[in-house]
């Protein structure tokens, strides 16, 4: 017996046909049951007659719980008044493994289905956010590949930090101090270059984030990538090629997930098909002040509610640059004639979904760095390594860093960062 999946059994549309997978919903007589199955790809409805399955297998089937698991062969039949158009009448079918009762019955409230994460993951929202998860993951190594790019990685455990101490994981480290989670691939792909010149990852970073806003995780998946010779431009324009053709292929391959999330595709293609705006931090403030009424101190960084209300007056992305110095990494180059700025962007998603690129040029002076870091308190011996890169034949370079879940929370159009990830972890979440 051949099985094929419920999407392709519809596409078949009459005949015989053998699918397998798990109870999503179930009712019945004595005489007939209607098994609504799910398997990864869609629903469909079987309809099992008493007289069809013979006494015995229909007291089984009658006593069948949600979750099972079962195949089914049978005659696939159109039909409207079913769940998603479809209907098969069963000739023969195995209960696989039975099921207890389901956990998740009427409480969906947001922490116990997090509680339940493990079996949650099967509900139609989970499965449709991770079909969307796996075709972003898929585009940004396409992406990358295409254009060239050495797929790198940095370590976990590193010896430095990269976007300041009161985001850092400490780890216990056979008795030594100063061993941290990464925070970013950063500064161990820096010196990468020199050898592969464009390179990328996609790996976890940590960050102790003592938020427990809808787009924050302490663990989560970031997509990176470091080039020689790139101008701050070059990375701006890689960073909205990436957005775009990420969002291109999630509309070519996900629209039915999309629209299962409540998400419209037609909201997305304005990504795809328009240039982002562009413009410097003070420009930003310049807009908030008319458009939104908000005044922000030049010099203070933008707050989640001045990003939201600046992002929400577009359709696409925007890009921020132009930051001042001190609210950004020590690593990004001062504005050639603005020192009180660098060469760092953010880029803001629609909607208010928040930060999904942080990018810079980097900077070239080894003496501005090692001032920077004193000033952070950071001792510059530490990062000898890194300067490195400064001494032995520097060259012009940047990258940037995609956060991966608040990408997939902006497509989906999720409520919280949480659902972005299988088993998201927060400063108060890290079960199951
Ligand atoms: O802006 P960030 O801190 O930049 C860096 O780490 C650079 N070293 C990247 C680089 O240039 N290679 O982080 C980059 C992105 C943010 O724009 C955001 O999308 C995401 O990482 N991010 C988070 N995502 C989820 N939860 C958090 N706590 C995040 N913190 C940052
Ligand atoms: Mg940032």
């Amino acid at each position: 017996m051949k099985f094929i999946s419920i999407k392709e059994a519809m596409r078949q549309g009459s005949g015989s046909v053998s699918v397998r997978g798990w109870v999503y919903r179930e009712r019945g007589s004595n005489k007939v049951k209607f098994i609504v199955l799910r398997d990864s790809s869609d629903i469909i409805q079987c309809v099992i007659s008493k007289e069809d399955a013979g006494e015995e297998k229909f007291a089984a089937v009658s006593k069948v719980q949600i979750e099972a698991s079962m195949t089914v062969t049978g005659e696939i039949k159109k039909d409207e008044r079913a769940p998603s158009g479809y209907e098969i009448h069963v000739k023969d079918f195995e209960i696989v493994g039975d099921s207890d009762t389901f956990p998740i019955q009427k409480d969906q409230s947001p922490e116990f289905l997090l509680d339940k994460r493990h079996l949650w993951l099967r509900s139609r929202k989970m499965t449709a956010i991770l079909k969307v998860r796996s075709t972003v993951f898929g585009a940004i190594d396409e992406y990358f590949r295409r254009e060239g790019f050495y797929e790198y990685h940095s370590p976990i455990f590193q010896s430095v930090q990269c976007e300041g101490g009161s985001t850092l994981f400490d780890v216990p480290y056979f008795g030594k101090k100063g061993v941290f989670l990464a925070q970013s691939w950063q500064l161990y792909a820096e010196p990468a270059i020199f050898s592969l010149e464009k390179i990328y990852t996609i790996a976890p970073s940590f960050r102790a984030e003592k938020s427990k806003t809808a787009r924050h995780l302490t663990e989560y998946w970031h997509a990176e990538m470091e080039a020689a010779w790139a101008t701050f431009k070059d990375i701006q324009d890689q960073g909205e090629r990436l957005i775009k053709h990420i969002v291109k292929r999630v509309l070519e391959q996900d629209s039915d997930s999309l629209k299962i999330l409540g998400r419209d595709p037609s909201d997305l293609k304005p990504t795809v098909e328009r240039p982002f705006p562009r413009m410097t931090y003070t420009e930003a403030l310049k807009i908030l002040k008319e458009k939104c009424g908000m005044e922000v101190e030049w010099g203070k960084d933008l707050r989640t509610i001045e990003e939201d209300k600046l992002s929400k007056l577009y359709d696409t992305p925007i890009i921020v640059t132009h930051y001042p110095k001190a609210v950004k990494a020590f690593y990004m180059k001062e504005t050639p004639g603005d020192p009180k700025t660098v060469h760092g962007c953010d880029f803001l998603a629609p909607e208010g979904y928040g930060e999904i690129i942080g990018g810079s040029e980097r900077e070239a002076s080894l003496e501005k760095l090692k001032e920077r870091l004193k000033e952070m308190g950071e001792k510059a011996e530490q990062y000898d390594f890194y300067l490195d890169t400064r001494r032995y034949g520097s060259v012009p370079h940047g990258g940037f860093g995609m956060g991966v879940e608040r990408v997939v929370s902006w497509i989906c159009k999720l409520d919280s960062i949480k659902d972005a990830i299988p088993f998201p972890r927060t400063m108060i979440r890290y079960t199951p």
